[in-house]
C-alpha cells in the first residue's frame, strides 16, 4: 500500500470517530420541533418519550444517526432528521446534554429486586451488573457511549430492554444490550426499570 492511501484512510479513519464540536445555543433553536414529544428542556413528561436531559453527547449523537440512517426505528420521528447536518445534530446533542435531568421514583415493591440486579447483576443467569457500564449513579459513560439511564421514564426503559431481547432493537456494539436483555425475564425488567427510573445521576 502506498504511503498517500495509508495517510488517507487514517485522516478518514479519525473524522470517522471524531465529532464536530455542538453549539448549544444553536441546538436550542434546532430543537424547537422535538419539543413537541421530549419537552423544551428534555425532561419529556409522557412515559414512552425518553427524556434526554443530561444524556451524554456521544450518545446522543449515535442515536440521532441511527434513526436518521433507519438502523434504529423511531416511526415517531419519521423523516425529521432527514434535513439536519451533522452540525446540526452535534448543536442538538449539545443543548439536550447541557440540561438537567429529573428523576421520577421507584415503586417501593421493586426496589429491593432492582437494586440487586442493577448493581449486583444475576450471576447465575450470567448477567452483568448494569453499574459496569451505566455507573453506579446512572449516568452511564460519555466516552465510551454507554447512556445515562438514571431518572429515565421506567416505562421507556421497560420497552427499549424488550426490545433488546428479541432483536427488535439492535444498533448496540457487539450486541451488548442484546446478550444481557435476552437473559431477563419480564419480571426483572419490570423491576429494574423501575430502580432505574428513581436512580439519581
Ligand atoms: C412525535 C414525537 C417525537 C418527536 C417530535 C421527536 N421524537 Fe425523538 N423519540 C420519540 C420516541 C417515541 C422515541 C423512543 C422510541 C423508542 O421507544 O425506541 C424517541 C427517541 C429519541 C432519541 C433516543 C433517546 C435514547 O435515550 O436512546 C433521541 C436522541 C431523539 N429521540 C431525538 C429527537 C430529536 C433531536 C428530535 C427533534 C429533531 C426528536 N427526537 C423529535 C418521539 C419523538
Ligand atoms: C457491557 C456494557 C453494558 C452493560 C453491562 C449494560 N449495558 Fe445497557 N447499554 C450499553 C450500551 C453500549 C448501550 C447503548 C447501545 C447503543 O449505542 O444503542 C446501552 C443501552 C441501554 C439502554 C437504552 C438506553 C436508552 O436511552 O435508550 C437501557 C435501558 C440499558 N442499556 C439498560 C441496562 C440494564 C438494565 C443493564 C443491567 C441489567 C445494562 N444496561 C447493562 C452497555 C451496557
Amino acid at each position: 500500500m502506498n504511503k498517500l492511501l495509508i495517510t488517507l484512510l487514517v485522516a478518514v479513519g479519525i473524522s470517522g470517530v471524531a465529532h464536530a464540536a455542538g453549539d448549544k445555543a444553536a441546538g436550542k433553536e434546532k430543537s424547537a420541533v422535538c419539543a413537541a414529544c421530549h419537552a423544551a428542556d428534555g425532561n419529556s413528561a409522557i412515559a414512552n418519550f425518553p427524556k434526554l436531559a443530561g444524556q451524554n453527547d456521544s450518545y446522543l449523537i449515535k442515536q440521532m444517526q441511527d434513526i436518521k440512517s433507519g438502523s434504529r426505528q423511531v416511526v415517531e420521528m419519521t423523516g425529521l432528521l432527514d434535513n439536519l447536518t451533522d452540525q446540526d445534530l452535534a448543536d442538538i446533542a449539545a443543548y439536550f446534554s447541557s440540561k438537567t435531568g429529573t428523576v421520577g421514583h421507584a415503586a417501593k415493591d421493586l426496589v429491593a429486586q432492582g437494586e440487586k440486579i442493577y448493581r449486583a447483576g444475576i450471576a447465575d443467569k450470567g448477567v452483568a451488573a448494569c453499574t459496569a457500564c451505566h455507573a453506579p449513579t446512572g449516568q452511564g459513560n460519555a466516552q465510551a457511549g454507554f447512556p445515562a439511564v438514571g431518572g429515565q421514564h421506567a416505562a421507556y426503559i421497560e420497552k427499549q430492554l424488550k426490545a433488546f431481547r428479541v432483536n427488535a432493537r439492535n444498533n448496540d456494539p457487539q450486541g451488548m444490550m442484546r446478550d444481557i436483555a435476552a437473559k431477563l425475564s419480564d419480571a426483572e425488567i419490570k423491576a429494574v426499570s423501575s430502580y432505574i427510573q428513581g436512580l439519581s445521576k
